[in-house]
């Protein structure tokens, strides 16, 4: 009998990508035979970072993994998890703070499609207040981030705080 091939999404802006995010990549990478990362086209915000430059980004911080793609994805979550035949959605939990909207998308995406199970990852203590908006206004103020963020999303935050 040959066992089913377990594939997750983890869908986000990622505006940018940081450290926060590489530890819940990594942590789910273990559990699945595969993971998505999806990077959202539509988000609710307004992003500081285009399209291309966050799949760019999330691209060169996923390549050492082989079994992690990166892909973008618009529209409703639930559609491309079923177009990608994923049955997990991974989010990070940080702090009690992320709950209220973690519970109430997790209902939100059960309720449209009654075979994905959100499955929440606790974030490394020291990821646990980390956000893709502290990690931008601590770099557009001139503050440093390189333990925050992998290099490359340094450099690009080098890059607009220098615009
Ligand atoms: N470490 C560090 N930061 C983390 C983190 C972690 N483990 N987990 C979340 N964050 C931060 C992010 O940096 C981000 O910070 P910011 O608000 O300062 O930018 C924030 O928490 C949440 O961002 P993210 O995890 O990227 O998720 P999101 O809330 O931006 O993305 C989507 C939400 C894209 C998944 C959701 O809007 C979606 O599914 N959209 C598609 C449309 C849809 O289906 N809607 C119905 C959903 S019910």
């Amino acid at each position: 009998m040959t066992t089913p091939h377990r594939c997750a999404i983890y869908p986000g802006t990622f505006d940018p990508v940081t450290n926060g995010h590489i530890d819940i990549i990594e942590r789910a990478m273990r559990l699945y035979d595969s993971l998505i990362v999806g990077v959202s086209a539509h988000s609710r915000k307004s992003t500081t970072f285009s399209l291309e430059k966050r799949v760019a980004l999330m691209r060169d911080v996923c390549a050492p993994y082989a079994n992690v793609q990166v892909e973008t994805f618009d529209g409703l979550l639930v559609h491309w998890a079923q177009e990608k035949q994923a049955q997990w959605i991974i989010r990070g939990l940080r702090a009690l703070s992320d709950f209220e909207y973690e519970f109430q998308m997790a209902l939100a995406n059960r309720k449209l499609y009654g075979n994905i199970e959100t499955v929440f990852l606790m974030t490394r203590e020291d990821c646990a207040c980390i956000s893709s908006s502290l990690v931008k206004e601590i770099a557009l103020l001139g503050g440093p981030v390189e333990h925050l963020v992998p290099p490359s999303v340094h450099q690009a935050l080098r890059e607009i705080s220098h615009a």
